[in-house]
């Protein structure tokens, strides 16, 4: 089979505060699980996330605290880094839109575009605060959403319908800064005419037709997908500023212009390029490889307020640009609640990350296994605690959890750990091994549509089929009757414990190592996972425990905690 390049990135998170549940159901974990199953397949992946440090979500964060926004952005790149990877989000690289090589790229970029005529320069009027003696753009500036009636939309997006918007379009403009309503000046700026770009843009998304080739398969995107790009398209694109007046992130690389940076949504998405190029640098590949004359296939992960960004703009930046990959899909996914309430920073309704990791140690996987169970992939979820503690309870432990303790502890207490042979199959061994056969085609084949939840029900039938296998053959009391039958059964159960080693890897690695560890194998494939993986007459380990009941307390306390 040849192996297949793939360029996977999850959106940057701004490095203004910690992540939340919300974040990682999104943009992270689903990305996790298609890149760790990919590279079991054998493919080549690069995983790329890093700070988003640019923007006005940095600048008016650093104002609200009294402090520099490099003290915010280095604090929070730190815990969001380390976070990540003890939570098992396995990056090729956490990198930084604050570094030289980003900002570098992010110039050359501009610079490229504009000598391709992709930018016009304008001069017009814009919203100015006269009391802080600043230009208002983005988030410095708030009012009523024209399409949904929220009251609390910023100038370049509304949060709660996703619609992007220009400062123009708010009714009842009012400054984040001064909370006054601004006036209007001049000031010049680089636009990018998205009008331009409308026909190749529809029959690239509607049809998946590039430059007169088949691209990708538009029944692969997901509808909301195709459904935002659609109403956004059919409403007619408009020019869009790729600049700003601040002092805060990518300098506009043209003589004479002081006091303009990038438009921190055409910097971030090029924080991929660059973290592309670092990681390459580091491991002796090539950037390009990743990015450019399609040899790579480019997938975003994101939420859903992310999808005009990474479906229409940045798309049209790397058109404008020559060779760079358009991406083959960008699986967004929807929201996800919290006890039935919108997360919320402001109001600290939300689940943090680091504060879980603290405090549920070695439960990295309970929390993995419900976010995918929950996840909102085609529309909005709802996280509760105690549908947390019913699947890590009923589900992990009860059935996973007690399938391998049962076969492992019987192995170790009649077999002295030695895998037993097996011999003489019966009509059901051979239904058991048969569909042990087919499961990692039935959890690979969704993965690669990224029905993640399916993929993750699939995998606990098999754990369900091993702990069925057991009970129907009752080998702890055939043992005594026939022992060569026992052995039989415990060798094909070994072998199902195997496969949901490999299996679960993408899901669940933390179980995962630690069940490989305890059958004593290693470095399989995804698709090996079909077949027999412990030979009779090797040793495998003693148990451990791969999961622990959470008691109703600890629940209690969690549920009073976001309460308090
Ligand atoms: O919405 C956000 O949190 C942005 N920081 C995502 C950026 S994604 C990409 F463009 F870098
Ligand atoms: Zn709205």
């Amino acid at each position: 089979m040849t192996k297949k390049k793939f360029t996977v990135t999850s959106a940057l998170p701004y490095a203004n505060g910690p992540l939340h549940i919300g974040h990682i159901a999104g943009a992270y974990l689903p990305a996790d699980i298609f890149v760790r199953y990919q590279k079991l397949k054998g493919n080549d992946v690069v995983f790329i996330c890093g700070s988003d440090e640019h923007g006005a979500a940095i600048t008016l964060r650093a104002k609200k605290d009294g402090v520099n926004p490099k003290e915010i952005v280095d604090k929070y790149h730190k815990i969001n880094k380390q976070a990540f990877k003890d939570f098992g989000i396995n990056f090729s690289i956490y990198h930084r839109t604050s570094s030289d090589l980003h900002h570098e790229t992010a110039k050359d970029f501009f610079l490229e575009l504009n000598s391709n005529n992709g930018f016009t320069k304008k001069v017009n009027k814009q919203f100015f605060d006269e009391e802080n003696n600043q230009f208002l753009a983005d988030r410095y500036i708030i009012g009523t959403c024209p399409k949904c009636g929220h009251d609390h939309a910023y100038g370049d997006q509304c949060e709660k319908c996703g619609t992007a918007l220009s400062p123009d379009e708010l009714i009842n403009p009012k400054s984040t800064l001064s909370g006054k309503r601004p006036i209007k000046k001049e000031t010049t700026h680089w636009y990018l005419p998205m009008q331009d770009h409308e026909n190749w843009l529809k029959d690239w998304i509607v049809k998946g037709i590039l430059d007169g080739e088949n691209h990708h398969d538009p029944k692969n995107w997901k509808n909301q997908v195709l459904g935002q790009c659609k109403s956004w398209i059919d409403g007619g694109l408009k020019e869009r500023a790729m600049t700003r007046d601040l002092d805060w992130g990518v300098e506009v690389p043209v003589n004479g212009e002081n006091g303009k940076v990038l438009y921190v949504w055409m910097d971030a998405p090029i924080g991929y390029i660059s973290a592309t190029k670092q990681w390459a640098a580091d491991n002796n590949k090539n950037w390009e490889d990743y990015w450019k004359n399609n040899s790579s296939e480019l997938i975003h992960f994101i939420g859903k307020d992310n999808i005009v960004f990474h479906c229409i703009i940045f798309p049209i930046l790397l058109k404008l640009n020559k060779n760079f990959n358009l991406p083959t899909n960008v699986p967004a996914n929807e929201f996800l609640n919290l006890e039935g309430e919108k997360l919320s920073t402001s109001r600290n309704w939300a689940i943090w990350l680091h504060e879980y990791l603290e405090e549920f140690k070695g439960q990295e996987d309970a929390l993995r296994y419900t976010l995918c169970a929950t996840a909102p992939e085609n529309k909005d979820t709802d996280f509760t605690w105690a549908d947390f503690q019913a699947r890590n309870n009923n589900e992990l432990v009860a059935i996973f959890g007690n399938f391998i303790n049962r076969v492992v502890v019987l192995t170790n207490k009649y077999w002295d750990g030695i895998v037993p042979e097996k011999s003489n199959l019966e009509k059901y061994d051979k239904e058991v091994i048969d569909s042990l056969s087919k499961y990692p085609d039935l959890i690979g084949e969704k993965i690669e549509k990224y029905k993640f939840k399916e993929a993750l029900q699939e995998l606990m039938k098999l754990a369900r089929l091993g702990n069925k296998y057991l009970a129907d053959t009752e080998p702890w009391k055939l043992k005594k009757i026939n022992e060569k039958r026992t052995e039989t059964i415990i060798n094909i159960s070994l072998q199902i414990a195997a496969s949901l080693s490999i299996l679960s890897e993408p899901f669940l690695p933390f179980t995962s190592k630690k069940l490989k560890g305890i059958l004593n194998v290693s470095d399989l494939t995804w698709q090996s996972a079909s077949t027999e993986n412990l030979n009779a007459g090797s040793k495998i380990n003693k148990s451990t425990l791969l999961f622990s009941k959470i008691e109703d307390e600890i629940i209690a306390n969690q549920i009073l905690k976001l309460k308090s």
